[in-house]
């Protein structure tokens, strides 16, 4: 059995665990919410490049890991080529924000990215929106708000600064695109989980992408695994450099899973 390893600043990183569950049912995983920690988006590249690599070896280390999704926006803008020079051999997916499926869907090409500030600020991020906008025949318009205090608002479950926070930022992105932004990218893998109430208040015109079962594919892909069938999905380990029990009654309440977390110390 293929052992891979997840990880994100804390429960954010779950939106992609349910899709790699769904898509690799034979598959064990080792989700690791660095919740000690989090925020990364408005953490330095050193700090995120640490906390990065300690987990990343500690994966190989305990769990002699096959492969390693960084399930995190932030620490693939700021980690991921790092990570690949340590581990040449180890295979590494990571996330980035869904600019190509969000242009390719998009009509009027006004297109809202959420995220937080160290991944839009990030030269990886900057590489992506430029790659695109010269590769078009029809002008796009990506209109980039960084969402301070959302991740740690969903991370708290704290509900009533999760409403002020999305009212704040659909807002910004209104009075940025009036009228023609039919698509917005979810730049946060955290963000999934306020995606109704964004939905909400963005309006049914609006599409919202993100990337949790793009990075699945292509994490079997990497495995070399052809799709399973059916079956009942591996219960993966969940650990927390915080609170396991808010992991817990996340995965609980987002997942269905009923796995009890656990503290990592690293
Ligand atoms: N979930 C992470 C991301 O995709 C990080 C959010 C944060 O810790 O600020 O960017």
């Amino acid at each position: 059995m293929k052992t891979v390893g997840v990880f994100d600043s804390g429960v954010g990183g779950l939106s992609v665990l349910r899709a790699l569950l769904a898509e690799l049912p034979g598959v064990r995983f080792i989700y690791v919410a660095d919740s000690a920690y989090a925020p990364y988006g408005e953490r330095t590249v050193g700090e995120i490049t640490d906390r990065s690599e300690r987990i990343t070896a500690w994966l190989l280390n305990t769990h002699h890991i096959d492969a390693l999704v960084v399930a995190c926006n932030t620490a693939t803008a700021m980690a991921i080529d790092s990570l690949r020079t340590t581990h040449p051999d180890l295979p590494i997916v990571g996330v980035e924000p869904a600019l190509k499926p969000a242009a390719a869907l998009s009509r009027t090409g006004h297109i809202g990215v959420l995220a937080t500030r160290g991944t839009l600020h990030s030269a990886r991020f900057a590489r992506l929106r430029a790659q695109l906008e010269s590769n078009t025949s029809t002008p796009l318009h990506f209109v980039c708000q960084p969402c301070d205090g959302l991740a740690d608002a969903i991370e708290r479950d704290d509900l009533q600064a999760q409403q002020v926070l999305c009212e704040r930022y659909a807002q910004a992105l209104r009075d940025q695109a009036p009228g023609d932004m039919d698509t917005v990218v979810l730049g946060c893998t955290h963000y999934p989980f306020a995606a109704d109430r964004l939905g909400q208040l963005l309006g049914p015109d609006v599409t919202l992408i993100d990337t949790g079962i793009a990075v699945a594919r292509r994490t079997r892909d990497v495995l070399g695994i052809a799709r399973a069938a059916d079956g009942d999905p591996v219960p993966p380990l969940l650990l927390s450099t915080g609170d396991p029990t808010l992991l817990s009654q996340a995965a609980q309440r987002w997942l269905g899973l009923l796995a009890q977390a656990g503290k990592l110390e690293t």
